[in-house]
């Protein structure tokens, strides 16, 4: 133990004889508490992502209830705070406008109360990222509880998983071979129980990678949000928020440029989603150890595939995961890419968490040299058209399409593409590669997951399935084909795909990385002369400050002023 109780930050709130200390003890004292709660303990913040619209997270309610009662037995003090919820289901326009201000929340929350430590409860997508971002950047030790995922969705004997199994039978409805009723009975059975996404979406992606960086008990973010293990889960992490305080194990010591390298590694050996990239980018340069797109083309040629979960995987869902020896079986097959040496939030090596994991279906986890790709479940794409990178899940997309050169086709904007989609007649050639631009993170705004842009209907009657896009959005961790995402700079701030016209030839090579227009730069130099910035899409409130100061797609989407080592470090708050 290497901190006393006179070293905590929340002595300093409950402990001087003076006027401020005697308020904060009668306050504490309003509540029922009684000296003997807070003296001598650490107070964990519990940092709860609960809320009414958030179906993810609804057992978070009784969840936290749990990590209390491990906080209790351990001899901390627990405070629970709510924090916004960013339910991916209900937040319009995107979550991801919001990611940064539960960021903020975040940290301020951590910073202005009187605690020591925290657990963070979060799972659905962007509260993972949004929740660690914040705790790194305020510091004190943490744990993170990931939600775990929703059961696998069942209707009239079938098995459903979350996203793309949705889309599929929606196209039968609107076939009529669906009746009403039955439909009904999907839209019941897609979604049963409390949990996050079960499919390998970005919610299973980021908790993954939160596991991977060492800040959640071994195992944790592959229980099944519905098993009781999921409760013992929970009190453990609130035990052990309670012995990090007295370590003064602080996100520094764990979440160093091994850990994001094992996260790397970890979320390309799941398959991972699109979004990863710019969670973990971001994440990474709040912990002071930066990585970028060419760290995860790197990781992605080395590392195979080896969970066979949807939506890259065939057939499994997350419960089939956990029962096949989850992330520990995961991270034992992928023996010395891993770091064992990194230190978790355990207090001891990410190797020591692995010690007796098993794998008991070698179909759900592949072993190296059965994997589900062999390599390449990401690529980061160069060229004119992206001179700041672009990615493409090559694995998702028809392989004839990995080399493609075809005409632009233009949308400035969602309903324009709506248009040109459900045009039947429109005389688009079949080598056309279709562009969304002005869907950045300005742009958007937020970079919704509009990246899956629609098959044209022209080209569906044509009996076409797959066709290259492009987008500067980004797209749905369950969605698939030759969609090319997160173009940098996006087109809103005047990057290269906005001087693209109807016409001029895209050049795509995935295996030598490059993305082109066939436009010379002395015509460039002259489309960007003319190009006029269209104006913010925000004059007020939070979308302003979002606007102001929002990075692009490559640099993890933060605010640049959030950045940890953004101007001086903020001072402890004068009690
Ligand atoms: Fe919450 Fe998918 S909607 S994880
Ligand atoms: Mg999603």
């Amino acid at each position: 133990m290497s901190k006393t109780y006179a070293d905590l930050r929340s002595a300093r709130w409950f402990t001087p004889d003076d006027f401020r200390g005697s308020g904060h003890r009668s306050r504490a004292m309003q509540m029922g508490y009684a000296p003997e709660d807070w003296e001598g303990r650490p107070v964990i913040a519990i940092l709860n992502t609960w809320s009414d619209a958030q179906p993810c997270h609804a057992h978070f309610k009784d969840r936290a209830e749990w990590v209390k009662r491990g906080i209790l037995q351990e001899g901390g003090f627990p405070m629970e705070l709510p924090a916004l919820s960013l339910s991916e289901s209900f937040v319009k326009p995107t979550t991801m406008i919001y990611r940064n201000m539960l960021a903020m929340e975040t940290e301020e929350l951590l910073r202005s109360h009187p605690v020591d430590g925290a657990v963070l409860m979060g799972g659905c997508d962007k509260t993972t990222p949004a929740l660690i971002m914040g705790a790194l950047s305020m510091g004190l030790p943490f744990i993170y509880v990931p939600a775990g995922p929703m059961l696998r969705g069942n209707y009239a004997g079938k098995i459903f998983g979350s996203g793309t199994d949705g889309l599929k039978y929606w196209d039968e409805r609107r076939a009529g071979t669906i009746t009403k009723e039955q439909w009904t009975g999907i839209e019941g059975g897609i979604a049963r129980s409390y949990g996050h996404c079960m499919t390998m979406g970005t919610a299973s992606t980021m908790t993954a990678i939160a596991e991977g960086l060492g800040v959640t008990l071994p195992g944790a973010s592959s229980i099944p949000a519905a098993d009781a293990n999921h409760q013992r889960m929970a009190a453990a992490s609130g035990r052990r928020a309670v012995e990090m305080v007295w370590e003064d194990l602080t996100p520094e010591k764990i979440v160093t440029k091994a850990a994001v390298e094992n996260a790397l590694t970890v979320a390309m050996a799941t398959g991972c989603s699109t979004n990863a990239l710019i969670h973990l980018i971001a994440m990474s340069r709040r912990a002071g150890a930066p990585i970028g797109l060419e760290d995860f083309d790197r990781a992605s040629r080395v590392t195979p595939v080896i969970a066979n979960i949807r939506p890259s995987g065939k057939e499994y869902l997350m419960e089939d995961f956990f029962y096949a020896g989850g992330l520990r079986g995961l991270m034992a097959q992928l023996g010395d890419k891993l770091d064992r040496s990194a230190l978790t939030v355990t207090g001891k090596p990410l190797g020591d968490g692995l010690e007796g994991a098993e794998v008991y279906n070698e179909d759900v986890i592949r072993s190296l040299s059965n994997p589900v790709y062999h390599e390449g479940s990401l690529a980061v794409l160069k060229g004119n058209l992206a001179p700041d990178g672009a990615v493409i899940k090559p694995a998702a997309c028809d392989p004839a399409l990995h080399v493609h050169s075809g005409p632009a086709l233009i949308a400035n904007s969602y309903p324009e593409l709506k248009a040109i989609v459900d045009d039947e007649d429109h005389p688009m050639s079949p080598d056309t590669v279709l562009v969304l631009r002005n869907a950045g993170p300005h742009g958007g705004p937020g970079m919704p997951e509009w990246g899956m842009l629609p098959m044209p209907k022209a080209l569906l009657k044509r009996g076409m399935r797959d066709m290259v896009r492009l987008s500067d959005a980004r797209m749905s961790g369950t969605a698939f084909g030759a969609c090319i995402l997160h173009a940098a700079p996006e087109a809103y701030v005047g990057g290269p795909l906005a001087l693209l016209k109807d016409g001029d030839i895209v050049d795509l090579d995935i295996p030598n990385r490059s993305l082109n227009m066939r436009v010379d730069e002395e015509e460039l130099a002259r489309r960007r002369a003319e190009w006029k910035a269209p104006p913010p899409r925000y004059q007020r409130g939070y979308g302003y400050l979002f606007t102001k100061h929002i990075q692009q797609a490559d640099k993890g989407c933060d605010f640049n002023f959030l950045l940890t080592e953004f101007g001086d470090p903020v001072d402890e708050p004068v009690i």
